[in-house]
């Protein structure tokens, strides 16, 4: 008997869940930061939160995981924020996962399959994995999302979390949502939830992943055309008429990608709050808006280096996958915002085009949306 009792803290701390999160950039600081507080509070957690960091070295010459470490900050992706003293970064990425049992993935979309292969069989056999990323991979044979590169390369679940989080706001503790999307598993999705959620960041799930997941990519691509509208001061309702297209294509573009998608995931926070939010603020907005106002003279990589120190701007790669997806499929002339946005991207067409993308298509073959 007495053996068993003393062996009790040890297997309790054995069942307890480890959190590694992969990306520490804007919202991936965010993240590691919510998560943190919360591993303090629940005891079915370590506290310890290991977030690998994608090495960079600062201007003053030390390493950006170095000063996370001595500050508590990141000071090139979140000044000014601190991040919580169980947080700990770490710029070797098998190492920052290997002892974890829940992993976040949370960087910008175009490196997540080559990290996928640096992970692959590295990872602990109860692995579970929730995916903040937003975006597609596009390859010959369709699209992939990234929740099921994850799962296809890792061989785990994965779960997606996605809302109206601007990070910044988040980071400041300011309210909002977020939408859980899961697949079968509702136990699961609870214990995300109970890991994300906080009295600032109100947390629920839903059973429709790829509905969860196509919300946060897409809307990125209308967020592209409100910044257009914005840059070419057209005005409030212009801007609201290119969200309601927008989110009618989103709709439409998720239900024909996946016939599971449901109506209600577009009434949630990854559907219409995120899209709002992102059309009001948002790093896509504003470069877009700059692209406009220059006329469409500036390309959106230079505009990207310059305005956004590092972070990376989703819309633009998610408009040309989108639109190459609607070639494959002969979709083109049912989605003349989406195609739209990306022929002024590629600066095939100008930026007022975006009011007159019906120009650019068919009437009756929008009528089927
Ligand atoms: N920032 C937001 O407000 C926000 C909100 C919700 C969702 N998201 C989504 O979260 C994801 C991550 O965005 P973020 O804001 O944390 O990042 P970010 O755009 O702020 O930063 C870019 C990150 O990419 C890293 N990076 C650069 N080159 C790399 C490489 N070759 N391999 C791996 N990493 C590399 C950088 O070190 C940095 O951490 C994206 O899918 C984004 O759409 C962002």
């Amino acid at each position: 008997m007495s053996s068993v009792f003393s062996m009790a803290p040890f297997f309790e701390s054995e069942n307890k869940s480890r959190v590694a999160v992969i990306g520490s950039g804007n919202w991936g600081s965010v993240a590691a930061k919510l998560i943190a507080s919360n591993t303090l509070k629940l005891p079915s957690f370590h506290d310890e939160v290991r977030m690998w960091v994608f090495e960079e070295t600062l201007p003053s010459g030390k390493k950006l995981s170095a000063v996370i470490n001595q500050t508590n900050e990141n000071v090139k992706y979140l000044p000014g924020i601190k991040l919580g003293k169980n947080v700990v970064a770490d710029p070797d990425l098998e190492h920052a996962v290997t002892d974890s049992n829940m992993l976040v993935f949370v960087t910008p979309h175009q490196f997540m399959e080559g990290i996928c292969k640096r992970i692959q069989g590295k990872i602990r056999k109860d692995a579970q994995a929730i995916s903040l990323v937003k975006g597609m991979e596009v390859k010959r044979d369709g699209p992939s999302m990234i929740s099921t590169i994850i799962s296809q390369k890792l061989g785990i679940s994965c779960c997606v979390l996605m809302g109206a989080n601007i990070a910044n706001e988040i980071a400041q503790e300011n309210f909002s949502e977020a939408t859980v999307g899961y697949r079968e598993n509702k136990e699961i999705a609870e214990k995300w939830v109970h890991l994300f959620n906080t009295p600032f960041f109100s947390v629920s799930s839903v059973q429709d992943v790829e509905g969860v997941e196509l919300c946060g990519t897409l809307k990125n691509v209308v967020a592209i055309a409100a910044g257009f509208v914005d840059g070419l001061e057209m005005g409030n309702n212009t801007k609201a008429a290119i969200m309601r297209i927008g989110l009618r294509e989103m709709k439409a573009f998720s239900k024909l990608l996946f016939s599971s998608v449901k109506d209600n995931t577009f009434f949630e926070s990854c559907g219409v709050a995120d899209l709002i939010t992102t059309c009001l603020g948002g790093r896509n907005r504003k470069c877009a808006e700059a692209f406009a106002k220059h006329g469409g003279k500036r390309s959106f990589d230079e505009l990207e280096a310059e305005m956004l120190q590092g972070q990376k701007l989703q819309g633009v790669l998610t408009a040309k996958e989108v639109h190459e997806v609607l070639c494959h499929r002969g979709w083109l002339e049912s989605f003349p915002l989406f195609a739209t946005v990306h022929e002024i991207c590629i600066r095939r067409l100008p930026p007022a085009a975006i009011v007159k993308y019906s120009e650019h298509t068919h009437q009756h073959s929008r009528a089927s949306l």
